[in-house]
């Protein structure tokens, strides 16, 4: 069974409440998402496999570590995944990111992907799915959904605020992956929004309605 682990530094907590707050503008707000990822990028990249390297310092020969095995590739759910990139890029600037993009059907209420578009190779890749809000994990499942039916087999989940009921459902269709979230809030609510949450991430991030 993958992991679920709340990264609740204190840092990343007080940048928490900071966008949480309904005054929080769209700068401010943009600025501590990214600033929260590029933390929980720290914490979520911890596993990553060394391998040793023999180099020459100044003193003379030395074998050390590097970072081996597995090249990191960030896949946002568009559109609110978007602000999570750039944080985690300032700690692991070598990564690709590849684009998911995902429409709930007002019928049956179910996602549909419209737009996906990554890297090759995706077996040898360590997958960062990031969407700030795990939500019913109904876009979440979807996206482990797509990167599997692409031969991806090592996938990470990073959220900010994830409802019990998303986590649930995602670890129950996904028990394979390992999820990070910044808070476990409350519940759900009958539109599902996260309660206490922080709103609509996606029109928080870029000033839309
Ligand atoms: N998506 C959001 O942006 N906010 C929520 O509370 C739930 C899903």
């Amino acid at each position: 069974m993958g992991k679920f682990e709340v990264l609740d530094h204190p840092l990343i907590q007080h940048k928490l409440t900071i966008i949480r707050n309904k005054n929080c503008g769209t700068r401010e707000f943009r600025q501590c998402v990214n600033e929260i990822a590029e933390l929980m990028a720290y914490e979520v990249s911890r596993d990553m496999p060394l391998e040793d390297v023999e180099i020459e310092t100044p003193m003379g020969k030395t074998v050390q570590k590097r970072l081996a095995g597995k090249k990191v590739v960030i896949v946002p759910i568009l559109r609110a995944g978007l602000g999570m990139v750039d944080g985690i890029l300032e700690l692991i600037p070598a990564a690709k990111v590849g684009h998911i993009g995902m429409y709930r059907d007002e019928e049956t209420m179910k996602p549909h992907e419209y737009f996906v578009k990554m890297p090759d190779d995706l077996e040898n890749r360590e997958m960062f799915i990031v969407d700030p809000m795990l939500a019913t994990g109904g876009s979440a499942i979807m996206a482990v959904d797509a990167l599997k039916k692409r031969g991806a087999q090592s996938i990470k989940f990073v959220c900010l605020v994830a409802a019990p009921e998303g986590v649930k459902a995602l670890r129950d269709a996904h028990p394979d992956i390992d999820i990070f979230s910044a808070a476990l809030d409350d519940h759900l609510n009958e539109q599902c929004y996260i309660v206490p949450g922080l709103g609509d991430a996606g029109d928080r991030l870029f000033g839309t309605k």
